[in-house]
């Protein structure tokens, strides 16, 4: 265990699975208690145990985040039961759905996390909000089927675009107005990782294959490397740093 977030406090949603535990998981190393919040309630509690056998400190709780009045709830829980909150990581989201509930998790979501979140670590002095977005946040997705000409997109794809889109701007949005007030707010878009959300296209060898070229590193991320730059965003080690997406995606951006 290293201290760069010692004494510090994170809700992080998500947190059941993929890039959410891998972040409680290493916020933790660095000293962090972690609530761990997920619409799995067992997979959360799960992220917590493994937490507390590491000597951590950590908490879960069922939350939502397409509800709003849950989001802020989840804010009050993690104050009254850790009591604190200095980091929030949005990064609850789904890869496949309609538009309503593509929409509803991966932007409403992010949104709502923001908009009680923000709030409440400005009247606490300061802290530092961290959302999840994608490559999709920045650029557009491609296909196998058509790499160069995309065609018609699915409902979900265009959705899941939107969503990041979406969360791009609010994070610089949010940075521009809470900056004054020491809430520093980024987020991560990351290339394809190896985490249950992927699962599907890396079991079919030519997908599989597909996805892993469009990555000038010639191979998929791991949720630790998400953990290590949210853990980066989240201490003063990015003191600097608001209103950023940084890729954090083996180069998929780069060309
Ligand atoms: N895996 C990738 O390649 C990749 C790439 C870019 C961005 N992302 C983003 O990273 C984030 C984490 O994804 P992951 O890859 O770890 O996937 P994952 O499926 O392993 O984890 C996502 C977690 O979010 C939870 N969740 C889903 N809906 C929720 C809701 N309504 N309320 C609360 N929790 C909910 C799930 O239960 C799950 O534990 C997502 O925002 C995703 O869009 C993932």
């Amino acid at each position: 265990m290293t201290d760069k977030l010692t004494n510090k406090v994170a809700l992080i949603t998500g947190a059941a699975s993929g890039i959410g535990r891998a972040s409680a998981e290493g916020m933790a190393a660095e000293g962090a208690a972690i609530m761990c919040a997920d619409i799995d309630a067992e997979g959360a509690e799960q992220t917590a145990l493994i937490i507390e056998q590491r000597g951590g400190t950590a908490s879960s709780m069922k939350l939502d985040v397409s509800v709003s009045e849950e989001v802020a709830h989840a804010i009050s829980q993690t104050k009254s039961i850790l009591g604190n909150m200095d980091i929030l990581f949005n990064n609850a989201g789904i890869g496949g759905g309609d538009w309503d509930t593509t929409i509803g998790i991966n932007l409403s979501g992010v949104y709502y996390g923001l908009h009680h979140g923000a709030r409440e670590l400005a009247n606490n002095g300061g802290g530092v909000i961290i959302n999840t977005a994608s490559v999709a946040g920045l650029v557009g997705l491609v296909s196998s089927s058509t790499p160069t000409d995309i065609g018609e997109i699915s409902e979900g794809a265009g959705a899941y675009i939107a969503a990041k889109h979406g969360v791009s701007g609010l994070t610089k949005q949010f940075a521009l107005m809470f900056g004054r007030q020491g809430v520093r707010v980024n987020a991560i878009a990351p290339g394809y990782i190896e985490t249950p959300m992927t699962a599907q296209f890396r079991e079919d060898p030519a997908a599989n294959e597909f996805i892993t070229s469009l990555h000038p590193i010639g191979r998929l991320g791991q949720p630790e490397e998400i953990a290590a730059a949210a853990v980066f965003l989240a201490s003063d080690d990015a003191s600097f740093i608001t209103g950023v997406v940084l890729p954090v995606d083996g180069g998929y951006t780069a060309r």
